[in-house]
């Protein structure tokens, strides 16, 4: 048998006491690339202890730029030496293509191997790379790669077909540097979005429309060193809550940012759980009484697609038949089959997955395939009776800052082993 390393948890014990929320992962991730526009230093407070991060400031290095961290802070300065994301960290790590916009406006020119990550669907680049090309480079395609190159980039006006998040970042980063103005028509509006213009504002950019679908961006010379923190992490915030709320108690969720955690809120009110902002601080209470809901993910503000697991976790516990679908991710279901091994009763229709929660659900040993399916998982296990076993803990550590000390540090029982797994 195989040593592997897994999550047990045993559920049932209520959630209770205090969970300081970092910053969110995909404003940090985008930020500390836009660190690569200027020479000067560009520190990202508040960074979260997460694999992503480190797998960042792995392909900055590696570009030739020098980063430090010192606690939460990552400080990033210099110009880069190479304009080619390295095939194995490409192919790590999915967030290597928000190097596309920032390398081409700084070099001119960035090659990106076919980048990997999780597999959510197939992702596509096609919205980045047409808005590139609307801003006057050339985009080649190789075998495993893509070639992107501009001698010089003049503003435009993009209509993005789609609010991609990623090509949004990537566009706006792209025309920063570029002569006079673009428009960004249809932009995605999410709160990691404004971190990301926040940031380059502040190192000087001309930007304006940042949470609106559109986007002005003026173009100047030169970038200067800046400091800036990222928008607190609206999805883990999402999940602690999703776990209180089958798992029961009361959890104070310290630095969570209300103003942008609407459509994440609002199918947790249907149900009998509290929650009330004291003193900047939201607290979230639940006495495990939870009803059915429809729930339909979509872009910023809509309800998260990022969050589509975590709450499906709770619609397994919801006394009734509550649905849910995904309309930003094809295939973004994978943690359907092993919420099933825990008694989960959830019919797939297309993109939408029926659950009724009328059904016990019990411990079993499940694996993590992609990491807010894996944080499914867990939030079921914190629900469920008995002993639940969930490896692919790779997944998890890409976002949760040690998800296990996040959640024994509430009362949950969770610990982090190697072994072999039970049968
Ligand atoms: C970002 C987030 C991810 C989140 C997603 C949607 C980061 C690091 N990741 O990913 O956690 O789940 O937003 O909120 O911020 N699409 C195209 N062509 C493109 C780009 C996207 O068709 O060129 C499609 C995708 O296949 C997908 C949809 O648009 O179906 C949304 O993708 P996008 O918003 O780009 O997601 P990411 O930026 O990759």
């Amino acid at each position: 048998m195989t040593e592997k390393t897994y999550l047990r948890v045993k559920g049932g014990s209520p959630l209770c006491g205090t969970y300081n929320v970092h910053g969110a992962k995909n404003a940090v991730l985008p930020m500390l690339a836009a660190s690569v526009m200027t020479e000067d230093e560009v520190t990202v407070t508040d960074c979260p202890y997460i694999s992503d991060v480190d797998d960042m400031t792995e392909v900055l290095r590696a570009l030739g730029v020098a980063v430090s961290r010192r606690g939460r802070d990552v400080t990033v300065s210099g110009k880069p030496t190479l304009t080619e994301i390295p095939p194995h960290l490409a192919c790590a790590m999915r967030s290597s293509v928000f190097m596309l916009g920032a390398l081409l406006a700084e070099t001119g020119e960035v090659r990106l191997f076919t980048p990997g990550g999780c597999r959510i669907g197939a992702r596509p680049l096609d919205i980045h790379f047409d808005g590139f090309r609307r801003l006057g480079a050339c985009v080649e395609y190789g075998e495993d790669y893509v070639l992107c190159r501009a001698e010089k980039l003049t503003g435009a006006d993009v209509i993005l077909k789609y609010p991609s998040v990623g090509a949004t970042e990537n566009l706006i980063m792209a025309a920063v540097k570029a002569e006079g103005r673009t428009r960004l028509i249809g932009a995605a509006r999410e709160p990691e979005i404004v971190s990301l213009v926040r940031l380059l504002v502040k190192m000087g950019a001309d930007i304006a429309g940042e949470g609106t679908p559109v986007i002005t961006v003026n173009g100047v010379r030169e970038l200067e060193g800046a400091v800036c923190a990222p928008v607190a992490d609206r999805i883990v915030t999402g999940t602690v809550m999703a776990a209180v709320a089958v798992a029961g108690g009361r959890v104070e969720l310290n630095g969570a940012d209300a103003s942008c955690l609407g459509a994440v809120i609002s199918p947790f009110l249907s149900s009998h759980t509290y929650l009330v902002e004291h003193g900047g601080v939201l607290v979230f209470e639940s006495d495990r009484v939870l009803a059915a809901t429809d729930v339909v993910t979509g872009p910023y503000p809509l309800f998260p697609t990022d969050m589509q697991a975590p709450f499906m976790a709770c619609q397994c516990y919801a006394s009734g038949m509550s649905s849910m679908r995904e309309t930003v991710f094809e295939d973004r279901f994978a943690h359907v089959a092993e919420l099933r091994k825990m008694g989960a009763d959830i019919a797939l229709a297309g993109n939408t997955a029926f659950v009724d929660g009328s059904r016990g659900m019990k411990g079993a040993v499940m694996h993590a395939a992609d990491l807010r399916g894996g944080a499914g998982l867990l939030v079921a296990a914190l629900g469920a009776e008995g002993e639940s076993f969930i490896d692919g803990l790779r997944y998890l550590d890409r976002g949760y800052e040690n998800i296990e000390r996040i959640m024994s540090n509430l009362g949950g029982k969770v610990v982090r082993e190697s072994g072999s797994l039970p049968e």
